[in-house]
């Protein structure tokens, strides 16, 4: 097993990221869209840096859940219709979110399961898995074990239920056995856990030591049979986590394989990153496999400052967050409306604010009144003095830190620098066409980098000025074209 050391700020050649897989056990929420709107942002921005065809993005559903099987049954739907109802509810709540994914894999999937036994096997052989007795408490809505000593007044700690409390015969992963070489990862690199105030916590933890993993249950009619023991399934993390080999082709895709792991970038939400910086790099060295380079763990939404519950009525789903303002608008406010890596609160309210005053007038009234104004007066070209206020290097910084929020306060800034030029230069008064070409193609410089935010507005910018959205054009003067006054792009919205 290699492990190498990751320089911050290089591109590299090619670009995998991935979203956690998400239970299908109900339809898709906010907090799902938050993940898989921030790697389709960090996917776009990647293929404007290196293709489209170097970059590739993994989403889709983790169907052999106990959670999974007791919401089917509580429904009194049978298992696998019940997952391939919902599992095409998030597919299709991508789409609607203009989400392209490479892949939408789902844990039924045939190679996956395939992908799954040849881990297990492997990691067996090498010794990793023994057989023992499971004695502590499980709570299936984490789908995570717990000690006594985790429990808030004998209950889970985060749904606050009642746990179970399990003695059964189970398989195990030697997880103990690689404290000494996951601190060696963290040390040799610094950005395997983003952000890295994070990552202090996940290492001062794993320094206390670690505990091997149950990684079976006794086969309870829905799962992955373990290969050497039909009796038992494999507990549903360890299927999981290995979604990130089967997206991109292990075993079966040779080519693809090669090409795209190790993943540059695991996104997830925080409540789920201990798995995915402790448990899936050591599952993966224990079969000689390189781990990802980077685990980047965001913040949660709260709903009007209230924990999103399905209980307390206040989960916000996908259709009814598009309702709001239109699907730009939202995939702008959710790297707006609070800082990536912390928690933010979501209301409808903040968000129609933000649509209007920033996106209507700041951003649509730019681009209505620069094309109305080029359209009639002709654009004479000049050297562009505008965009020297475009901080395009701490762009690319934040863009590269996953700093989705700052590298959008900054294309914001442009924005109103832009809006700021417009007033005390007077176009409409001075014709001065020279200033309209300034303006012109700094609004070029916007919607290339807006692009991956909110990708359908910056191509409807981009056909009414005549571009194309491309990032070597970021640097070249634009081309003067026939320019259409265009639709408007955001139209206000009244606050109820
Ligand atoms: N199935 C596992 C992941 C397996 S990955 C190998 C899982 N699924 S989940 O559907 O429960 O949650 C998926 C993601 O949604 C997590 O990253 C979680 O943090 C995120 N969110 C769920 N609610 C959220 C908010 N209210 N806000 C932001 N993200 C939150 O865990």
């Amino acid at each position: 097993m290699t492990t190498t050391t990751i320089k911050k700020n290089k591109p590299s050649k090619k670009f995998y990221v991935t979203t956690p897989i998400y239970y299908p056990n109900d339809i898709p929420h906010i907090g799902h869209a938050y993940t898989t709107v921030a790697a389709d942002v960090i996917c776009r921005w990647n293929q404007l840096l290196i293709g489209k065809e170097n970059v590739f993005f993994l989403t889709g559903t983790d169907e052999n859940a106990k959670k999974v099987f007791q919401a089917a049954q509580k429904k009194g739907i049978e298992t696998k219709k019940f997952v391939d109802f919902l599992s095409k509810e998030f597919n299709s709540a991508w789409g609607k979110l203009n989400i392209v994914p490479n892949r939408f894999i789902r844990t039924t999937d045939p190679d996956h399961v395939e992908v799954v036994k040849w881990i297990l096997n492997k990691a067996k052989e090498n010794g990793d898995i023994y057989k023992g007795i499971y004695e502590g408490f499980y709570c299936t809505g984490c789908e995570a074990y717990y000690t006594e000593k985790d429990l808030v007044d004998g209950c889970c700690p985060i749904h606050k239920t009642k746990i179970e409390n399990l003695k059964e015969e189970s398989y195990f992963f030697k997880l103990s056995k690689y404290q000494d070489k996951l601190l060696e990862l963290y040390s040799k690199n610094p950005d395997f856990i983003l952000p890295q105030r994070r990552g202090s916590e996940v290492i001062n933890r794993v320094k206390e030591g670690l505990k091997d993993l149950s990684i079976s249950r006794k086969d309870y009619g829905w799962g992955i049979k373990l290969p050497f023991d039909e009796t038992h399934v494999c507990y549903v993390w360890y299927d999981a986590l290995t979604n990130y080999l089967t997206g991109v082709g292990f075993n079966k895709d040779k080519k693809l394989f090669k090409k795209f792991w190790p993943a540059d970038l695991h996104l997830v939400g925080k409540d789920i990153l201990w798995f995915h910086s402790v448990i899936w790099p050591a599952m993966l060295i224990s079969v000689g496999i390189e781990p990802p380079k980077s685990v980047f763990a965001h913040g949660w939404w709260t709903f009007d400052n209230e924990k999103i519950s399905k209980s307390r009525g206040k989960v916000i789903n996908v259709d009814d967050l598009i309702a709001i303002a239109g699907v730009d608008s939202l995939r702008y406010f959710l790297f707006r409306g609070a800082s990536f890596g912390e928690d933010g609160d979501f209301s409808e309210k903040a968000l129609i604010e933000r649509h209007n005053s920033e996106l209507a007038n700041k951003l649509g009234n730019l681009v209505s009144r620069v094309s109305a104004l080029a359209e009639k007066y002709g654009l004479t070209k000049t050297e562009n003095t505008l965009i020297k206020k475009l901080d395009l290097l701490k762009i690319e910084k934040y863009f590269s830190e996953y700093e989705l929020d700052k590298a959008l306060c900054l294309i914001f800034t442009f924005i109103d620098n832009c809006n700021e030029y417009v007033q005390e230069k007077k176009p409409w008064e001075t014709q001065d066409k020279k200033v309209l070409y300034e303006l012109v193609d700094s609004i070029k410089a916007i919607a290339i980098l807006l692009w991956p935010y909110m990708p359908s507005s910056c191509e409807k910018i981009a056909e009414q000025f005549g571009f194309n959205i491309e990032y070597s054009l970021l640097k070249k003067p634009i081309k003067i074209n026939d320019i259409k006054k265009g639709e408007i792009l955001f139209k206000k919205i009244d606050i109820k």
